[in-house]
């Protein structure tokens, strides 16, 4: 199974790319910048990612973020990501960045969507992976600073496929974004949100309702909520769901227990991502057999995860279809 999941064609649908900064490239970048991190080595950032809860995490990823100053370090977190993925058969990837973080800080917008986007660029042309880049506005932020978060991306548009919601998700709901949700279709983003990690199902059908989300980031707490679940299955809304995360967040206390199996029992289209891969322990391979093996699934099973997910990019139809070829030749051959 190990060996079939490793060399599975995969899309990766929900990864925060400041989330893939791992210790090594945290500190190399720190230094060249003369940002010093609360941390005296990478073996204690590790020893410190024992996280609660998704705020107790957020603390810690907004720290590691503040080394990020050049193009070129946006460039090289990018690029670090997009060999290691490489490296586990995943062929396209839409990954979200967090434009206030950075602009926040003082860096322009401009730097952040310049480097990421070139080492996208290099990966399409080095590497044959695919992308799309999605921008999140912080939820514990106000919708104003959403508002004119999207007027700063306003030049970038064509680099831009849509708009996202992240961040401290309790307290947060999706109505107070509805403003900015609304401007941003309005200039032809197409949009999504978190919604269901931590926060309760009434918060998924806002962000179905009110922001038009085409998928949910995370959804698993849907199950809760039959009638939800009757509707994200009748109108194929993709759930992007991050095993890994959930167990390292607390939402789930083992993988045993986590909803993915009953999601896939509902007809639902869950598909397995790695949220922030060097915060919680895993890239693409290692969440879907630690889903695999906690939940027991089957080789179909995983093979439904990797289909819905190249069925829910936002890609062209010819490459969406080449790619999904592609799962199923693999299929036939093993
Ligand atoms: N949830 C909310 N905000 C985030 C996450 C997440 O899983 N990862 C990075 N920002
Ligand atoms: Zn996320």
């Amino acid at each position: 199974m190990e060996q079939f999941i490793q060399g599975m064609p995969k899309a990766e649908l929900h990864l925060h790319i400041e989330g893939t900064l791992e210790p090594e490239l945290m500190f190399e970048i720190g230094e060249r910048n003369g940002v010093s991190i609360p941390f005296a080595s990478v073996d204690e950032v590790r020893k410190a990612y024992e996280f609660t809860d998704l705020q107790s995490f957020l603390d810690i990823y907004y720290a590691g973020a503040n080394v990020l100053l050049k193009e070129q370090d946006f460039y090289d977190m990018t690029w670090a990501y997009l060999q290691r993925v490489h490296a586990q058969n995943v062929r396209h990837v839409e990954i979200f960045f967090d434009p206030q973080t950075h602009t926040d800080r003082g860096v322009p917008f401009e730097t952040v969507i310049t480097g990421i986007h070139r080492a996208l660029e290099d990966a399409d042309r080095q590497l044959g992976i695919s992308s799309r880049i999605i921008m999140c506005f912080l939820r514990h932020l106000s919708g104003e600073a959403a508002l004119a978060t999207l007027e700063q991306a306003l030049p970038f548009k064509h680099l831009i496929v849509g708009v996202g919601l992240d961040s401290s998700e309790v307290g947060h709901p999706p109505s107070k974004f509805t403003a900015a949700f609304d401007r941003a279709r309005d200039e032809g983003f197409l949009t999504v949100a978190h919604a269901g990690e931590e926060g309760p199902p009434a918060y998924i059908w806002e962000a179905l309702d009110l922001l038009h989300a085409k998928r949910i980031d995370h959804g698993v707490r849907c199950v809760e909520d039959d009638e939800l679940v009757d509707r994200l299955r009748q109108e194929r809304i993709p759930l992007t769901v991050c095993p890994l995360s959930n167990v390292k967040l607390c939402v789930y206390d083992r993988m045993e227990d986590h909803s993915l199996k009953r999601l896939l029992d509902a007809g639902l289209c869950a598909t397995v991502n790695s949220d922030d891969p060097a915060y919680f322990g895993g890239y693409m391979n290692e969440n879907f057999l630690a889903a695999q093996r906690g939940l027991d699934l089957t080789r179909d099973e995983v093979v439904t995860l990797a289909r819905n997910a190249f069925e829910a990019t936002f890609l062209e139809p010819a490459r969406r279809d080449a790619l999904l070829k592609e799962l199923d030749d693999y299929v036939a051959a093993g």
